[in-house]
């Protein structure tokens, strides 16, 4: 791919920035931020690990110039504030919801073509701010948080299972929060069901610990994590570049898909070079269909918040 921007050049977005930069998936990589100086620096820290990373596509850094991230095959979007320890996703709604309108006009107009990956919380929120701001066909504009939350979940199964985290399948559905629905009847080691392997008291106790998985991790560090969600935002973009066809879940808007409408939500999805190609329909059994309601009236309650405080023309 010619050119991929991320934008946003605080942790995540740098994280990212740099994992995409180690995949070699663009000639050049464009780093923006508002605060001078920021990508600009980031961007140069990055480049200078080229020798020792082996890559050699160009990284720069940008401060608030839309112009050289023009004509970009993807663009991340990591902008907005992130929370602190005792907030949840949710309590970002009204600083973030500004930020990621005014990123997604100015990046769009600059890349009409680009796909758009939403990392900015409350991630299912901000993926409608974006979609409805951008005006581009749905499958061009899905958000960051299912590969995530399916990466924490497989890397405590491995812990747990003491196997590697590569061996495990997983899915969750559902929104990028404590409502999210992790699927152990979806879940295999090796091909093996992981209620074989993982007896239920544990797995409960895994399950219930990657709902929380970003709290965790906030608490931790007193702000919210960034390799795990900037690496994820990056193998999102590789499945992209090298239309790999990856079954992933994506925050992604629905149109009546497992009976929601007009709004975005974490589903499984083919990823490939047209964004998201396929939304993938499971068979759901009533407990599992249950979980994924509540977490949609969460997702929902979110929106409702969220037309309150943004109008989109
Ligand atoms: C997390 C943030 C990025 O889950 O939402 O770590």
């Amino acid at each position: 791919m010619e050119k991929i921007t991320v934008i946003g050049a605080g942790n995540v977005g740098a994280t990212c920035a740099d994992a995409i930069a180690r995949r070699d998936l663009a000639n050049q990589v464009v780093l923006l931020d508002i605060k001078p100086n920021l990508a600009e620096g980031k961007a140069l820290d990055i480049w200078q690990t080229s020798a020792l990373a082996g890559f050699n596509h160009q990284i720069t850094g940008v401060t608030n110039d839309y112009s050289k991230t023009a004509g970009s095959g993807v663009i991340v979007i990591t902008s907005g504030i992130p929370r602190k320890p005792g907030m949840s996703r949710e309590d970002l709604i009204g600083t973030n919801a500004g930020i990621v309108k005014d990123v997604t006009k100015k990046a769009i107009e600059a890349s009409p073509d680009a796909i758009i990956i939403i990392v900015s919380n409350p991630l299912d929120a901000m993926t409608y701010v974006a979609y409805k701001t951008a005006k581009t066909l749905s499958n061009k504009v899905f958000g960051m948080a299912g590969t995530l939350d399916t990466a924490r979940y497989k890397a405590f199964l491995a812990q747990e299972i003491g196997v590697t985290p590569l061996d495990i399948q997983g899915l969750l559905l559902g929104g990028h929060g404590d409502t999210m629905v992790p699927l152990p009847r979806y879940t295999t080691v090796g091909g093996i069901p992981v209620t074989d392997l993982v007896a239920k008291d544990k797995l409960e106790a895994i399950i219930e610990r990657t709902k929380k998985g970003g709290g965790e991790l906030t608490n931790l560090l007193g702000t919210s994590a960034w390799y795990a969600p900037g690496t994820s935002a990056a193998y999102m973009v590789e499945a992209i570049v090298r239309n790999q066809k990856r079954v992933v879940p994506v925050c992604a808007y629905l149109n009546g898909e497992y009976g929601y409408k007009d709004m975005y939500l974490g589903v499984p999805v083919v990823l490939g070079a047209n964004g998201v190609e396929k939304v993938i329909e499971l068979n759901l059994n009533s407990e599992e269909k249950a979980l994924l309601d509540a977490s949609a009236a969460a997702v929902k309650k979110t929106l409702d918040d969220l037309k309150s405080i943004v109008t989109f023309d």
